[in-house]
């Protein structure tokens, strides 16, 4: 049994880490400022005193050595972050939480000798794909700040493991979704809008032709790949690919939420902004090939537990 610090373990990729980890018999402590974290993602870990939560900001070093000392944390999953449009609309704070925040992190890691670091990155770093399905060794061309930020997370990950001796492993996540997220995620937050949109009988906005794609995997098999890769000690300072491999239309996702609530949507067609990514699918054979990493949730199962969920007014 390990002492594992998850931060944005609130969050949505984050509390289905807490549970996978909770379940293997670890010993968890959340780092979350409820930014976009929710509460009722941990509220069953703590009414059965089984995580330790500490609301702080991870842009204060003061206060992330606080919590390092207090713990002593073996392991740590880096899943904090300010999401992309929150980004693009304070970017000051973009860069305090995932750029200061970020190496506060790894500068803690390094402090009390924790023993491996994993960390959320992102495919925005890679921009608008120049070939699908897109390898860890396509060029980066992050065409907003949250991609740079990113890229520069990337950069003092790699350059700190090599001159400081903290071994990472990040994930560059595509669409990652599920029933637990909040808002911000500029490409998921269809499934929230659309589902409570459609069911309401309310106008939905579609913006551009539908064509475009998103490489949807759920939240609990990005956080299996934290898993998987944080106690295997042959994998260290890797990034890889997080996605499904596969490719679904916005329009096809539309009709999919469509039969599974048994109504028509009312769609408002709005032209695309030129700035978004037409198109998302990850190569994931490295993670498959290193990590035993497998998508389990289909898009399918995925939109019903969403539907599910939102509909029995958790959300
Ligand atoms: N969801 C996706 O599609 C996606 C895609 C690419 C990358 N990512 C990355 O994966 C990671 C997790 O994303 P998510 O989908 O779970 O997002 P999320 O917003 O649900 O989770 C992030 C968590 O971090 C917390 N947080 C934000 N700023 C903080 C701060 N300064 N101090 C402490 N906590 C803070 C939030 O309250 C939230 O609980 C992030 O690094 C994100 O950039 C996500």
């Amino acid at each position: 049994m390990s002492k594992v610090l998850v931060t944005g373990g609130a969050g949505n990729i984050g509390s289905f880490i807490v549970d996978q980890l909770i379940e293997l018999g670890h010993q968890v402590v959340v780092i979350d400022n409820f930014y976009n974290g929710k509460f009722r993602n941990v509220a069953d870990h703590l009414a059965n005193n089984r995580i330790d939560l500490e609301t702080a900001d991870i842009g204060s070093y003061e206060m992330v050595k606080y919590v390092f000392d207090k713990y002593k944390p073996e392991y740590v999953s880096h899943q904090a972050s300010l999401m992309i449009m929150d980004s693009n609309k304070f970017p000051h704070k973009a860069i305090e939480t995932n750029i200061t925040g970020t190496f506060n992190i790894i500068q803690a890691c390094n402090e009390f000798g924790v023993k491996k670091l994993t960390y959320g990155s992102s495919s925005s770093v890679y921009g608008n794909p120049r070939y699908i399905p897109v390898d860890e060794n396509h060029p980066f061309d992050q065409q907003n700040l949250y991609g740079a930020t990113k890229v520069a997370k990337e950069a003092l990950m790699h350059s700190w493991a090599y001159s400081h001796n903290v071994p990472y492993v990040g994930f560059r996540y595509f669409n990652i979704y599920s029933e637990r997220q909040g808002i911000g995620a500029f490409y998921t937050q269809v499934f929230q809008k659309w589902i409570h949109g459609i069911n309401d009988g309310q106008e939905i906005v579609m913006y551009g032709d539908g064509e475009q794609t998103m490489d949807l995997v759920h939240s609990y098999d990005a956080a299996k790949a934290n898993i998987l890769a944080m106690f295997n000690d042959n994998v260290k300072n890797e990034h890889f690919n997080i996605g499904s491999g596969q490719e679904t239309k916005v329009k096809d996702l539309l009709a999919l939420i469509e039969k599974m609530l048994g109504k028509k949507a009312l769609v408002k067609h709005v032209e695309s902004d030129p700035h978004l990514v037409r198109r998302r699918c990850a190569s994931i054979e490295k993670a498959k090939k290193m990590l035993g990493f497998e998508p389990t949730i289909s898009v399918e199962e995925g939109t019903k537990r969403y539907i599910d969920y939102l509909l029995k007014g958790k959300i």
